[in-house]
């Protein structure tokens, strides 16, 4: 039987790996705060609360002792980069990172891991980095791709832990603003801020900020489409307000901005209440007809819908569907078996293929 252990699993999206792993195999629940893991475990029974503080070598490396799959849901993801996965990896367990990025698995392929022979981790297994990489590939799944346009936004509340992780996201390692994938580069100012438009899937008028994001630049390479246009969505100027601010201020530590980059989140809850839409539409080089060139996901809670697609890829991982090494989510999982599992998950309210 898999054990899987959740670091982080009493937080906002570790929360609801447990909940999804629950009957999958024995659940070991990790964080600083023993109690609040303890509270978790009191809704599943059988499972264990462990006090483990990631920056503690030896605690972590006893959290992780024991488990088949660790999934890490504690941040700030782009401070911990490829610590969790190192010592999952070196407790002979397999790895899944629900956020981590191409800045995490760069990070472990500096001095790779020799477990990674016969085991696997996987960054980047949430909403956006994660699913924003994976579901376009259900639309190119019928032949090459002309063109594809990425929007992925709404409005959730962030947390202080992952407001820094919105600071953190920024420079060329993660992407480039304004940017377009056109004919196999990167065009820089190739775009302009979409502002106040209505797009299938969203409520009312939204802003579309073009950000080619290092996922998004692999996927372009990957499907080889000709121009990819990625977009993230608010529905109201505020965290780009906030992000800009932050970002100007060359001097300061990035945590003295958390407080404005929540603060901007909330405005936005405020003005919509709490949702997030993917929406992918793609030209097909070659018409056929009846295939799909559309594809919108909705849901309520884009953090717990993370914590979905985390425990989607440590059951793959548990079943062996996932080959060894160091990958990103979008990479490894199956498009159209994702896209059918989330159909059937409450937090998906709704899917178009169109
Ligand atoms: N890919 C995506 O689309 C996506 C979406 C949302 C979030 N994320 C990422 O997911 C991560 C979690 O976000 P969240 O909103 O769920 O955060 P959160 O609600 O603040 O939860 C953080 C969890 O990690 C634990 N934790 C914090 N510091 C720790 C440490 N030093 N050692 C061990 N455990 C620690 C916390 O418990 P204690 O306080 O008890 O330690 C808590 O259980 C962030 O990195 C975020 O950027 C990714």
């Amino acid at each position: 039987m898999t054990r899987f252990g959740v670091l982080g699993g009493s937080g906002t999206v570790g929360r609801v790996v447990v909940d999804r792993l629950a009957g999958a195999g024995p659940l070991r629940v990790g964080g600083r705060d023993a109690g609040r893991a303890a509270e978790v475990c009191a809704s599943h029974p059988g499972a264990e609360p462990v006090r483990a503080d990631l920056a503690d070598a030896a605690g972590l490396a006893a959290f992780c002792a024991g488990c088949d799959v660790v999934v890490n849901c504690a941040g700030p993801s782009y401070r911990v980069l490829d610590r969790v996965a190192r010592a999952a990896l070196a407790a002979g367990a397999h790895y899944v990172d629900a956020a981590g990025d191409v800045v995490a698995l760069d990070a472990l392929a500096d001095g790779p891991p020799a477990r990674l022979a016969d085991r696997a981790a996987v960054f980047s297994a949430g909403l956006m980095p994660g699913l924003s990489g994976l579901l376009p590939r259900v639309l190119a799944a019928a032949g090459p791709l002309a063109r594809l346009d990425v929007y992925v936004g709404g409005a959730a509340a962030i947390g202080p832990l992952s407001a820094v992780d919105a600071l953190l996201t920024r420079g060329p390692r993660f992407g480039t603003a304004l940017a377009a994938w056109r004919g196999g580069a990167v065009v820089p100012n190739a775009l302009r801020p979409l502002r106040s438009v209505a797009l299938p899937g969203f409520r009312g008028r939204v802003h579309a900020w073009p950000f080619l994001s290092a996922e998004a630049a692999g996927l372009a390479a990957a499907l080889g489409v000709d121009e990819l246009r990625n977009h993230t969505v608010y529905v109201t100027e505020e965290i780009p307000r906030a992000l800009a601010a932050a970002w100007a201020d060359e001097e300061g530590p990035v945590d003295a901005h958390v407080p404005a980059v929540v603060a901007a989140a909330d405005a936005d809850l405020a003005a919509t209440g709490p949702y997030y839409t993917l929406l992918f539409q793609a030209v097909p080089r070659e018409h056929v007809p009846g295939r799909p060139r559309r594809l919108v996901l909705r849901t309520p809670d884009s953090y717990a819908l993370s914590g979905v697609v985390a425990a989607l890829t440590a059951r793959a991982l548990a079943d062996g569907a996932i080959p060894p090494g160091a990958h990103l989510a979008a990479d490894v999982l199956d498009p159209a078996a994702t896209l059918a599992a989330l159909r059937g998950d409450p937090l998906v309210t709704g899917v178009e293929l169109t």
